[in-house]
């Protein structure tokens, strides 16, 4: 039995029913299920023998007809023991759960194989979005492999390039708004619930984050079910860190694991309403008119799930932190050349949250600590390339080439023992 809650009032709205928020209070909705039922299916599943990916969790899913699934192998992706990056921060483990890898290149894929499939069972045929980058490509995407039409409405200017290229070669109507995320979501909203044939795939349709929950499911089967002390990941509309939260306490109510760790949210220091707002005590957040970062992904002021990872920070004993553009771009540097994980700035606000947090003393040396990554590095390459030593030209000559490098005109050893 499957149907959807508000958060607040505690509502019911059945599971096929086309609603973005409570109609009697006006808040967040999430997707229920019968705890006791969905023990007894597991009992007869062979869930646990599937390969690592969003859908060996289908018995999880609020997905009725397994044969109508959209899905283009997304999951499954990488837990990286980081070694190196652990001498350098000081913390004890640290595991990078590694998001880029996913078939768009973000996490995001997770929240879209089951919300176009939920649009696919719901018999739409358009879908829409706002989107700071990376939601406007897993949508298209998605929305591609299910033959539904997509529309995407983006900040115009500051979207990261790559991942324009992506919504655009997908095929969808790319809409660009004179303003930031924040009016683009504002304008989305109003136009689904104006025009009902056109479904809302930002996070705050429930069946996104169902998705997305299948992250925290990962890195329990990852661990063999030993659940890190710390998950530690940027928030930007912050239905991520909600979407994971729930993942882990589905895990633990189905006694698949004995503990929960500490959800962590970092925000960009120009763009960080929720991280304000835990560090202030405070229950509300207070919306920023004109956030600002260089990490795009997140350059949201309004974010529309944040009641519920405030929840999700304090009833795991979390924190929350903000970030500098320069910290943010630094780690991403230092993830890349200790780790070989090349992520988008967003994504390495995870790793400088943590360092910074770390030498607070926030954060105990002893813990067990996953940082997720959201977004590939590919997908804003400016940035890389801003940052990074600028390639050396030379002419194509051996002599040009080893002054360039420094190295010896020494006579190759093969040559000298003949
Ligand atoms: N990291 C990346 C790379 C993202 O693209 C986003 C969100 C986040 C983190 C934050 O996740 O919103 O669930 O808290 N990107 C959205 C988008 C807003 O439109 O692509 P969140």
């Amino acid at each position: 039995m499957i149907y959807q809650a508000c958060i607040a009032c505690g509502e019911k709205y059945g599971a096929d029913e086309i609603v973005y928020s409570c109609k009697r209070c006006g808040d967040l909705l999430e997707v229920k299920y019968d705890y006791d039922l969905l023990e007894a299916k597991l009992k007869k599943s062979d869930w646990q023998s599937l390969p690592l990916s969003v859908w060996r969790y289908k018995d999880f899913m609020p997905i009725r007809d397994p044969s109508k699934i959209v899905s283009l192998n997304e999951g499954g992706t990488g837990l990286h023991s980081c070694q190196r990056l652990v001498n350098i921060l000081g913390v004890k483990h640290l595991y990078v759960k590694n998001e880029g890898e996913n078939p768009t290149g973000s996490f995001k894929d997770r929240g879209m194989t089951v919300g176009i499939t939920k649009a696919v069972e719901l018999n739409m045929k358009t879908v829409i979005c706002a989107s700071t980058g990376n939601t406007s490509a897993s949508l298209a995407a998605y929305a591609a492999k299910a033959k539904l039409q997509c529309i995407v409405l983006i900040p115009s200017g500051k979207i990261a390039y790559g991942k324009l290229a992506q919504a655009m070669i997908y095929g969808a109507k790319v809409v660009q708004i004179r303003g930031n995320f924040d009016h683009a979501l504002k304008m989305v909203l109003e136009l689904s619930e104006k025009h009902r044939e056109v479904y809302l795939l930002n996070s705050i349709n429930p069946y996104r984050l169902e998705g997305q929950k299948s992250l925290a499911y990962e890195i329990c089967d990852q661990l063999n079910r030993e659940p890190p002390d710390r998950v530690v990941l940027p928030v930007g509309n912050a239905g991520n860190i909600s979407a994971i939260w729930k993942g882990f306490t589905e895990f633990h109510k189905l006694g698949l694991i004995d503990k929960l760790p500490k959800m962590t949210g970092i925000q960009a220091e120009g763009a960080a309403p929720i991280a304000r707002a835990i560090k202030n005590g405070k229950d509300k957040i207070v919306p920023i008119n004109k956030p600002e970062t260089i990490a795009t992904a997140i350059r949201i002021g309004a974010p529309i799930s944040w009641k519920k990872a405030i929840r999700a920070i304090r009833e795991s004993g979390g924190t929350a932190e903000t970030v500098t553009d320069e910290e943010i771009l630094e780690a991403q540097k230092m993830l890349a050349r200790s780790e070989g994980l090349f992520v988008e700035p967003a994504s390495a606000s995870s790793i400088a949250g943590l360092k910074k947090l770390f030498e607070a003393g926030k954060i105990d040396k002893d813990e067990t600590v996953v940082c997720v990554t959201t977004g590939h590095g590919l997908k804003d390459p400016d940035i890389a390339i801003k940052i990074s030593e600028k390639p050396s030209e030379v002419d194509a000559e051996i002599g040009s080439i080893e002054k360039l490098l420094g190295l010896s005109r020494s006579i190759p050893a093969t040559v000298v023992s003949r």
